[in-house]
C-alpha cells in the first residue's frame, strides 16, 4: 500500500499510472491511496473499509459498533462525481469491501476539522451537548456532512431521516438533532469545497486510466468490470462467481458468517446499469441505482415506491444498495418485491447471447431463488407508469419503525368500477412465506364483488388458507397470519370514500 500526499493546497496535480490491474486508487482525505493487492499482506479484496481504517493508527475515529450496518458508528462519506459536481454520500464502512472505493474519495472523520479548527457540524455539536461518551459521534458527524452540503434546507423529517441510520445510547436524541438542525442546508465553503474542483481532477484521472481491475488476492478473485460488455462476458466466464451492486448483503457473508468468497464480479463502476428513464407510459430503471436515487427521483410518479423506500433500511444502506440487489436477494421479506409485484414491474435480464424479459410476478421460483440463468445479469427493470384509476399501497411491519426488516409486508393493486365493484384486485405478501407471494383465494373471492366491510371480513378469513407462515425470532405464525389479514383490513379502510 502506498500514500501520496496530495496537500491539496499546494500541490496542483499528483502524477501516477495504472500499471497493475490488482491496483486500486482512491482519495482518502487530502491522500492519494494506491493498494495493489498482489503485494498486500494486511488486506484482501473482501477486507471492509471499516477494518482498514481500524487498522490504521491514523484513522481510529471510525468506530464499530456492530459490523452489519445497524448502528451508524463506523459512517463515512463517499465522494463521488456526478453531474460534474462532487456528491457527498454517508455509507457504513462496515459493509464495504476495499475495492468498492476504486476512484471515489473516502472522507473520514479525521478530515472534518481539527481542535483549532472546528467544521460548522462539530461547533453545532459542541453547542448543543450533542455528544456525552463520544462513541457514536463521528458516526453522526459524518452523517450530517452531506446535510451540510445540501443546497436546500430540509424539512425536520427528512433531517430525522438522514440520522435514523445512527444510534446513540447515552447521550439522547433532541440534542443531536438539534445541532443537525443548525447546519442542514447550510452549505458554507468550507475545507471540502475549497478542493473540489482538485478531487474531481483527481478522480478523473484514475477514471480515465483504468480498465478491468482483476484482484488476485487470498484465493479470493475480485473483477471489478468497467463497463457491461466486460461484465457479461466475466458471468459467462465464471457462473460461480458472486454479483455484488452495493454489497450491503453480501457484505454480510464474510462480516458475519466469516465465508470465503472465492470470485466476485462488482457491477459497482457500470455506468450503464445506473440510470432512470421516464417516459408517458413507463419508467426504467437501471439495476445499479441506489435506492435513494430511485426515493429521490421517483416518490412522485409510484407514491406507494417512495414510501416503503423511507422505511428501507437506513439513509447509509439506501445510500449503497440497488434495486438490481434487492431483487437478486430475492429474500422473502425483500421490500421492493411486493411493491413491484403489486406495480406489475418487468424484469430485462441479459447475457453475452441476448436479452429477455421477464414478469416480477413470475420471477421469483423459490426460496431465494430466481428465472435468472447463470451468464445472466440484471439490467433493467421497468415499471408501467400507474394508470390513474388504480390504487397502490404498500405496508410493512417491523419491530421498529426505523431501519428494521419486515416482520410481514403487504402491497395491493385495486381497481373499482363506478359502483365499487372490484375489477381488478391483487394482494402480494412478504414474510408469509418462503417465498413473496399472492393471496390467491383473497384475490379470487374479491373480484367481482363490491368493495365493502362484508367481502373483506370474509376476505379475511381466506388469508389462512392462502399462508402457512413459519414462526421465527420476528413471529409467531398466529400473528403474522393476524397482521396479514389486518393489513387488507387497513388497505381497504385507507380505499373507502
Ligand atoms: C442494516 C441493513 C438493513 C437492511 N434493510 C433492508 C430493508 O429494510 N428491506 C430490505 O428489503 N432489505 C434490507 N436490507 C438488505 C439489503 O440492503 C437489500 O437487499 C439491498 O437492496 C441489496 O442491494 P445491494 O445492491 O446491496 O445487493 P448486493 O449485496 O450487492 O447483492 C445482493 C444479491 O443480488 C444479486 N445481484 C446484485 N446485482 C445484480 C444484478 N445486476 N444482476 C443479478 N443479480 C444481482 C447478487 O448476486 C446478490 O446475491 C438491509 C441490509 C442491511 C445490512
Ligand atoms: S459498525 Fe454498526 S453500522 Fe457499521
Ligand atoms: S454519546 Fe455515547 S453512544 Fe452516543
Amino acid at each position: 500500500m502506498s500514500q501520496i500526499n496530495l496537500n491539496f493546497k499546494f500541490l496542483k496535480t499528483s502524477n501516477f499510472t495504472m500499471t497493475k490491474s490488482s491496483t486500486i486508487q482512491f482519495l482518502h482525505n487530502n491522500r492519494l491511496v494506491e493498494i495493489d493487492f498482489s503485494k498486500e499482506t494486511e488486506h484482501t479484496p473482501t477486507t471492509t473499509v471499516l477494518q482498514y481504517l481500524r487498522k490504521s493508527h491514523e484513522h481510529k475515529g471510525t468506530k464499530e459498533g456492530c459490523a452489519e450496518g445497524d448502528c451508524g458508528a463506523c459512517t463515512v462519506n463517499i465522494a463521488e462525481i456526478s453531474n460534474n459536481e462532487l456528491k457527498y454520500s454517508a455509507v457504513n464502512s462496515c459493509l464495504l469491501f476495499l475495492p468498492t472505493l476504486h476512484a471515489k474519495q473516502l472522507i473520514t472523520i479525521e478530515n472534518l476539522g481539527t481542535s483549532n479548527d472546528l467544521h460548522d457540524i462539530q461547533k453545532a455539536m459542541l453547542q448543543t451537548d450533542a455528544s456525552q461518551c463520544g462513541y457514536c459521534t463521528p458516526g453522526f458527524a459524518m452523517s450530517m456532512l452531506p446535510l451540510f452540503k445540501q443546497k436546500s434546507i430540509p424539512k425536520k423529517e427528512e433531517i430525522q431521516l438522514a440520522l435514523a441510520g445512527n444510534l446513540c445510547r447515552c447521550t439522547g436524541y433532541r440534542p443531536i438533532l438539534e445541532a443537525a438542525m443548525q447546519i442542514a442546508g447550510k452549505n458554507s465553503p468550507d475545507k471540502f469545497t475549497e478542493n473540489e474542483q482538485l478531487v474531481i481532477q483527481e478522480l478523473n484521472k484514475i477514471h480515465e486510466q483504468t480498465n478491468l481491475i482483476e484482484i488476485q488476492n487470498n484465493s479470493t478473485v475480485y473483477f471489478i468490470p468497467q463497463n457491461l460488455n466486460e461484465a457479461l462476458r466475466l458471468r459467462n466466464e465464471k457462473p460461480n462467481a458472486i454479483l455484488i451492486s452495493g454489497s450491503s448483503d453480501i457484505a454480510l457473508k464474510v462480516t458475519k458468517k466469516y465465508e470465503h468468497l472465492n470470485e466476485i464480479i462488482d457491477l459497482s463502476h457500470l455506468n450503464e446499469l445506473n440510470f432512470i428513464e421516464k417516459t408517458k407510459k413507463t419508467v426504467l430503471i437501471g439495476s445499479g441505482t441506489t435506492l435513494e436515487n430511485i426515493k429521490d427521483q421517483l416518490s412522485d410518479i409510484f407514491p406507494a415506491l417512495g414510501e416503503m423506500l423511507t422505511v428501507f433500511g437506513s439513509r447509509q444502506i439506501r445510500n449503497v444498495a440497488t434495486l438490481g440487489g434487492n431483487i437478486g436477494s430475492a429474500s422473502p421479506i425483500g421490500d421492493s418485491l411486493p411493491i413491484l409485484m403489486a406495480y406489475n414491474a418487468i424484469v430485462h435480464l441479459q447475457s453475452a447471447e441476448g436479452k429477455r424479459q421477464i414478469a416480477i410476478r413470475e420471477f421469483i421460483t423459490d426460496y431465494r431463488k430466481t428465472q435468472i440463468a447463470t451468464n445472466e445479469l440484471i439490467v433493467t427493470i421497468e415499471i408501467p407508469v400507474t394508470e390513474k384509476k388504480k390504487i397502490i399501497k404498500y405496508y410493512k411491519i417491523s419491530k421498529r419503525k426505523d431501519l428494521d426488516i419486515s416482520t410481514v409486508s403487504a402491497a395491493f393493486e385495486l381497481e373499482l368500477d363506478k359502483a365499487s365493484n372490484v375489477l381488478v384486485f391483487n394482494a402480494f405478501y412478504g414474510g408469509m412465506a418462503h417465498k413473496t407471494s399472492h393471496a390467491s383465494n383473497v384475490e379470487q373471492f374479491l373480484v367481482g364483488k363490491k368493495w365493502n366491510e362484508e367481502h373483506i371480513n370474509l376476505a379475511k378469513a381466506l388469508v389462512k388458507e392462502d399462508f402457512k407462515p413459519i414462526s421465527d425470532a420476528r413471529s409467531g405464525a398466529e400473528a403474522r397470519l393476524l397482521m396479514a389479514e389486518n393489513l387488507l383490513f387497513k388497505f381497504y379502510l385507507e380505499t373507502i370514500n
